[in-house]
């Protein structure tokens, strides 16, 4: 039983409101022109001197999307990571904190109406930014439930402007010989690379992860940039992302590269279709004791079963 709510984001639903009383606090700060002198004597968070954006945390939760479970410790998400950049084993976040996210630079290019390279905060400072709690269901099994910041990434391929003959947007991580000791092994297939078709990127659920925990994305979660896609497995959430190309011809990623049998384009989470080396039919919760059952798309198969409704013949679940 869970008597123990060590902080905000464990609170029932029933106390969102202390949340956005909280956030008009912080507004409220903002418009008097107090928030940096106030926030850095306060409990609020403190902003990164080197974090240009910092200043746009926390941000609005949406309130459509729900939990069926306790949201995640910080700490447990924050220190239990897949970052293959910086090591093939989970305790990467110290190693990870050699990854420089500034400048940074997203490109933009392909079928697009005109390419570009945009500076990340200049990018985010013009997306509509919410809090989203969402379940993660890796591949491996283990699971978590977290307070995403960012933006739906429709808003991201608006952006772009594809043209109209794109079908898929591909995306890259920073491959940096000088800070990502993992690059060194070369027999993986650098730099990481993952794709969706254009109809996931524009559904609603898909999104660009920018901060957690109500604060900037910590570098090993990802930083400055990365894909949600909770309905998928966890490897489809490509991290540190510095290239958006698009296509009319489907991309191979990074593990469908490495091993084609066992993983796939689509990804999508289903308990019945088992990894060709394990079960999917259970999950393990960060800090729980108990496996419970997997849901088939991860549980969101009200947004997103009718966008592969007509593909017969496609490997839709590795
Ligand atoms: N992105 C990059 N660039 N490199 C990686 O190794 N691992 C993926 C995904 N994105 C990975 C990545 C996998 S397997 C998972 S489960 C999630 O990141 C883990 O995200 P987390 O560490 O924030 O929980």
């Amino acid at each position: 039983m869970h008597v123990i709510r060590k902080n905000g984001w464990n609170l029932p639903e029933s106390a969102a409101t202390d949340e956005s009383v909280y956030m008009r606090r912080r507004d409220l700060l903002k418009v008097m022109g107090l928030a940096p002198a106030i926030l850095a004597t306060s409990a609020l968070p403190s902003f990164a001197a080197d974090d240009p954006t910092a200043d746009l945390y926390p941000v609005m939760q949406n309130l459509r999307y729900r939990l069926d479970r306790a949201v995640t410790d910080e700490e447990l998400a924050t220190t239990y990571n897949n970052f293959y950049e910086f090591g093939s084993h989970k305790k990467i976040s110290e190693a990870a904190q050699a990854l420089k996210i500034r400048p940074w630079q997203v490109r933009f290019d392909g079928m697009v109406e005109k390419e570009m390279t945009v500076d990340f905060d200049d990018l985010v400072r013009q997306m509509p930014l919410e809090e989203r709690l969402y379940r993660h269901r890796c591949v491996e099994t283990w699971s978590m439930a977290v307070p995403w910041s960012g933006f739906p990434m429709k808003a991201l391929i608006d952006f772009a402007k594809p043209m109209s003959g794109a079908k898929y947007v591909v995306m890259q991580t920073q491959a940096d010989k000088e800070t990502m000791p993992g690059l060194k092994e070369f027999w993986y297939p650098w730099p990481y690379t993952e794709g969706l078709t254009i109809a996931e990127a524009t559904n609603e659920l898909a999104f660009i992860a920018t901060g957690l925990y109500g604060k900037p994305i910590p570098k090993q979660n990802g930083a400055p940039l990365r894909l949600v896609a909770p309905w998928k497995y966890g490897f489809k959430g490509i991290k540190s992302i510095v290239r958006f190309s698009f296509t009319d011809k489907r991309p191979v990623g990074y593990w469908e590269k490495l091993q084609g049998a066992e993983y796939g384009f689509w990804a999508n989470v289903n308990p019945e279709v088992p990894h060709a080396r394990w079960s999917q039919a259970n999950e393990k919760m960060l800090g729980e004791e108990e496996n419970i059952p997997t849901l088939l798309y991860n549980g969101y198969g009200e947004y997103v079963a009718d966008l592969y409704k007509d593909m017969k013949g496609e490997k839709l679940f590795m």
